[in-house]
């Protein structure tokens, strides 16, 4: 692959500024051309590329292409900094108005140079607000493709898409289905603007020639019209990639904006490294329906706010992993005391989740075309979610995991949407780590809060996900939560139910959709804040339950604490898959009691706190 960066332009408004400024604090930048003006970090911003594309293993030559006005800079720029002065190419022009426009500049070095290899084109005199992206994915993702490829960023707020070339691009294939080149406010709802930063495939070069013989005129010359013309026209597969940054000083710009965005960017990176970023995905328990999620089933779930797992990402040298002190020990008292460690929590730890995640959340955005920034990172965890109890302590880690490199790396809902997100956390789980899980539970840490889940076979064979909608979480009940301190010892047994369903057997299919049916009752509930009729249908759950999964497999753990809940009159169910059961008790006093037995009993017992985002969000929970 051959790099070329073109620096062509002729940046008159921002140099006749800059030569008029009266403050005096720009008159060392006096003729100096645009891309070898101060970036951020008070490198110059062509000195950003060159350090960028500057790889031998990825770059057979680098190529940089300017007009006889600076060519003199240049010359002395590439001699300062090891480019290669030989690649310098003067394209002849000495104003604007006498310029070749940049799809003859490029044209120029390929013919000059009888260049003959997939090129890479990057204008020279952007400025990139994320200065370590990795370039190798960009020419990675473009291999991957039969076609062209086009670098796009997502608009910041107040930038206006009519300012730039904006792409609309299939989110399935990644094809850029159409190019508008400053598009009038209301032609297309696209914020996903290109910028000159492009791969060709060596068989369309000759396509160049083709084009700038239609368009004698220098303004047609842009890359904007040679894109709009080659994918609308020659219907040629031109493809997106997203990187996740900002790119500003495109074209002719003034002294203002110049100085706005160094600012801007310098100050955002100047923010990033000191502050880590910790994110908080909460326990979760299941109301009514499940275990039907997994089965075409209909279910309620919602996010307690008294247990979380935590991650925490913060810039570093290298990349490390941490171990948690607790969960993942590498040190022991005694080769006893690992011995009775390891009896009782096994060997899996919270470590394997984090490797996982990341793991993925590379293979998702490298699939998506999303570039990611070479910075490393230390990422660590912790948690309080019981063990063993069936309260998602798993999916919560992945989740705030996933969260935090969302956060790092700035991708955004658009990228990755929720319903897609709750998939992506139970991959990471039954695809990487073998852990058996049903979808619910995802799908309520991301959305948070009282969710009302709809897993129908047609929706989900039709999209991928289930249906899910948000539910009002305005004076809720108190619900309460009990669970084994030695979930160990339940002596549960595996089910059949999986098997049993999919040989499609009449008892389970039914059972499957009078979970559905009960959800839809405890929605109509909930709405109608009929508590007592919510605590019957809680009970039926747990009934139905039982009616296929027979006490055998529920264990001896958890019937106990279900007949204990019963003395005190408690409506209750299994919050998940075992070791815990929530209940619903509208006796205040006799809760009360409850509690106290629910200890004696050696179990532990609180009262539920549900974690309310929209709430979070003004109260500032984290
Ligand atoms: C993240 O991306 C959004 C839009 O894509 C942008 O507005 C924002 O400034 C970016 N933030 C950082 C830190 O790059
Ligand atoms: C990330 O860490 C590795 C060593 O673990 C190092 O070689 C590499 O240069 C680091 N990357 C950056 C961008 O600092």
């Amino acid at each position: 692959m051959i790099c070329i960066l073109l620096v062509a332009g002729h940046g008159t408004v921002l140099e006749t500024q800059i030569k008029s400024d009266e403050t005096g604090l720009y008159s060392h930048l006096s003729g100096v051309p645009k891309a070898l003006l101060p970036g951020i970090g008070g490198k110059k911003i062509l000195d950003f590329w060159w350090e960028t594309v500057n790889m031998r293993q990825l770059f057979t030559e680098v190529y940089l292409v300017t007009n006889a006005d600076k060519y003199k800079h240049y010359e002395r720029w590439a001699t300062a900094t090891d480019f290669p002065v030989e690649n310098v190419i003067n394209d002849g022009s000495t104003t604007l108005e006498d310029r070749l426009g940049a799809v003859a500049d490029l044209e120029l070095v390929v013919r000059s140079r009888k260049l003959q290899d997939d090129i890479m084109v990057i204008a020279g005199d952007m400025l990139c607000a994320d200065q370590n992206f990795d370039i190798a994915q960009v020419i990675r993702f473009f291999r991957s493709k039969p076609g062209e490829l086009i670098i796009y960023y997502e608009l910041e707020e107040g930038e206006k898409s009519s300012s730039r070339g904006i792409v609309e691009v299939c989110p399935d294939s990644h094809r850029v289905t159409r190019f508008l080149e400053k598009p009038q406010e209301g032609r297309t709802a696209s914020r996903l603007a290109s910028v000159v930063f492009y791969c060709i495939q060596r068989d369309t070069l000759s396509y160049m020639s083709d084009f700038l013989n239609q368009q004698p005129q220098t303004t047609g010359r842009t890359f904007g019209q040679f894109w709009e013309w080659l994918i609308s026209e020659k219907q040629r597969h031109v493809f997106g990639m997203k990187l996740p940054t900002g790119f500003q000083l495109i074209g002719q710009v003034g002294l203002s904006d110049y100085t706005k965005w160094l600012t801007h960017y310098s100050t955002k990176q100047q923010g990033s490294p000191a502050k880590p970023i910790t994110c908080r995905s909460y326990a979760r328990v299941g109301l009514m329906g499940n275990p039907s999620d997994g089965f075409n089933g209909k279910t309620i779930a919602m996010t307690i706010a008294n247990f979380w797992a935590e991650a925490t990402l913060l810039d570093s040298q290298t990349l490390v992993l941490v171990p948690h002190p607790l969960n993942d020990p590498t040190e022991f008292g005694s080769l006893q005391d690992l011995f009775c460690i390891s009896r009782k929590e096994g060997y899996l730890g919270g470590l394997r989740l984090l490797q996982a995640t990341c793991k993925k959340f590379y293979q998702f955005c490298s699939k998506q075309g999303i570039a990611l920034t070479k910075q490393n990172f230390t990422l660590k965890y912790d948690t309080n979610i019981p063990r063993q109890v069936g309260l998602a302590g798993s999916s919560a880690i992945v989740s705030a995991t996933l969260k935090c490199l969302m956060k790092f790396y700035n991708i955004t809902d658009n990228d990755l949407p929720k319903p897609i997100r709750a998939n992506f956390i139970l991959n990471v789980e039954t695809d990487e780590l073998f852990i058996t899980a049903g979808l619910q539970d995802r799908v309520v840490q991301v959305y948070e809060g009282l969710v009302y889940m709809d897993f129908s076979k047609e929706f989900m064979e039709e999209h991928g996900f289930g249906s899910y909608t948000p539910m009002d979480m305005s004076e809720l009940p108190p619900f309460w939560l009990a669970y084994l301190s030695d979930p160990s010892d339940s002596g549960r047994i595996h089910s059949n139910i999986r098997q049993r369903w999919l040989s499609e057997e009449p008892l389970v299919i039914e059972a499957m959709r009078r979970f559905a049916e009960l959800t839809d009752q405890a929605r109509t509930a909930f709405r109608d804040k009929d508590w007592s009729r919510l605590a019957q249908l809680m009970d039926q759950n747990l009934e139905l339950r039982r009616s296929i999964y027979t006490d055998d497999c529920l264990g001896p753990g958890n019937l106990k604490m279900v007949q204990l809940a019963r003395q005190f009159g408690s409506a209750v169910k299994l919050p998940g898959s075992g070791g815990a059961v929530v209940g619903l008790c509208l006796d205040q006093a006799r809760l009360v009691e409850m509690r106290q037995a629910f200890q004696e009993a050696g179990c532990v017992f609180c009262v539920i706190s549900p974690y309310n985002p929209s709430a979070s969000a003004v109260g500032g929970q984290h």
